[in-house]
């Protein structure tokens, strides 16, 4: 094995095969500015990745430099156990909680990303049941397709076999049920029956299961990373909470990608018309400037601590929870996803994006589908548009796509069949018009 190792220096990169990481072109970005990001050759790059669907304020914004100075100006590192806190992490638990105060949430609990976030909700979700003198209620129940990142918890929970496969056995009582996904599905040209049928599952899976025995129901209110953006059917989440509270299963909403705006409502839950009993958040709400996370539990879950005994105990945490830094970057970019109104930009100008996107499905016969909502776009190809069969494991094309993007000026994420859009939230249609006309330029050079 070589000692020098790759473009990445003795670097491992996430999802990337290091022998693979050896031979691709390195993006090594220097900078970034608005809704662009510079190259380490200068080169200026249309980022419609967004960072990974976290940079929702966009880069170089110099209100959360001053916010992340002042705050290094007095302290940058102090821990949140036991009996101490600062000021920014109380200030931005305040913050969170004022903004979900449609969805009755009490009680925040700082990390560092998505990942954590989930294991910390799957984690409080077993300890309330016990609070609660139910402690054999450990199941969990999430969806096909869905992803909650990458810590035990969120891998087994997972909906796609390959984050599993290199590090099982996963942990036991975890089940998926099919995703509503209306483009893929074999049940239904229907989304409200196939929705339905979806929710049925889920019934059944409980009832299967025994419903005293499962803790929780966990999903994101639109799939982002693993289906390429399944945004279910309006009667999905309504039937959800229904059968949640029809058994009393705990409802988690994992809202790493859409918090804070992305999907064109401040919350996908929100959007989707339903209020969760734990939120997982993470990526928009420091904008990705500073790693932050937070688990949000409503009166009913935070009621359950108020126990006097040991068993009260939140015996979980992490060293840079509530990281004074991180939560100072938090509540100045809450503050401009407000004062800017970034939800409602989403929402116009993620539909004028599809809009500018749909012309491609009658020019590359290549493309199955264009979906999204908000600003989280994908474009799925296929093998044969028709039977909708999906590309071999080695077919290279979506990763040919977004390469020949690069080459234009344009990021764009190749991820399994999908490219994917998630750009910063303050993409204009200006912007949209600039990335829609490189994609087809794109498209143009990798299939004539
Ligand atoms: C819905 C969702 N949950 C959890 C995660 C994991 O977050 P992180 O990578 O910050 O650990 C992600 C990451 O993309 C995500 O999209």
């Amino acid at each position: 094995m070589s000692k020098t190792a790759s473009n990445f220096g003795p670097m491992w990169l996430g999802m990337a095969s290091p022998r693979m990481s050896e031979q691709v072109d390195p993006l090594i970005v220097e900078r970034g500015e608005g809704v662009y990001v510079y190259d380490k050759d200068g080169n200026r790059l249309l980022d419609s990745q967004g960072g990974l669907w976290c940079v929702n304020i966009g880069h170089g914004r110099p209100e959360m430099k001053e916010a992340i100075t002042n705050q290094l100006d007095k302290i940058a590192c102090y821990n949140n156990f036991v009996d101490t806190s600062n000021n920014p992490a109380i200030e931005l638990s305040k913050k969170v909680i004022s903004m979900t105060q449609e969805e009755d949430m009490a009680r925040v609990m700082f990390c560092s990303g998505g990942s954590d976030a989930n294991e910390t909700a799957l984690k409080l979700a077993r300890q309330y049941w016990k609070l609660k003198g139910m402690p054999e209620r450990t199941n969990f129940i999430s969806m096909q397709y869905g992803y909650h990142g990458v810590h035990f918890g969120g891998m087994s929970i997972n909906g796609n076999d390959y984050y599993k496969e290199p590090y099982g056995p996963v942990l036991p009582g975890c089940y998926q049920i099919p995703s509503p996904f209306t483009y893929r599905n074999e049940i239904s040209d229907d989304p409200v029956e196939l929705a339905e049928h979806c929710a049925q599952k889920f019934e059944e899976k409980l009832l299967e299961l025994g419903p005293e025995t499962v803790a929780a129901f966990i999903g994101e209110p639109i799939q982002g990373a693993g289906g390429g953006v399944v945004i279910p059917p309006k009667n999905f989440w309504p039937r959800i909470r229904e059968i949640c509270d029809k058994y009393e299963v705990l409802l988690i909403c994992d809202e790493v990608i859409t918090g804070f705006g992305r999907s064109g409502s401040m919350f996908g839950s929100r959007g989707a018309g339903i209020a969760p009993d734990i939120m997982c958040l993470a990526k928009g709400i420091s904008s990705g400037y500073i790693p932050l996370g937070a688990t949000v539990v409503n009166q009913r879950v935070a009621s359950a601590w108020e126990v006097d005994g040991p068993e009260g105990l939140i015996m979980h945490g992490f060293t840079y929870m509530g990281h004074p830094l991180a939560c100072a970057a938090g509540l100045t970019a809450l503050s401009i996803v407000e004062k800017e109104n970034l939800p409602a930009n989403a929402a116009d100008v993620g539909a004028y994006f599809l809009q500018q996107l749909m012309p491609l499905l009658d020019k590359y016969e290549a493309i199955g589908d264009v979906r999204g909502k908000g600003l989280m776009i994908a474009i799925e190809l296929v093998k044969d548009r028709a039977t909708k069969e999906p590309l071999g494991h080695d077919d290279e094309s979506p990763l040919m796509v977004s390469r020949a993007a690069m080459q234009r000026g344009l990021i764009i994420r190749a991820l399994a069949n999908s490219l994917i859009m998630s750009p910063p939230l303050i993409f204009s249609k200006e912007n949209a018009d600039e990335a829609a006309a490189i994609i087809d330029q794109a498209f143009a050079a990798v299939y004539s």
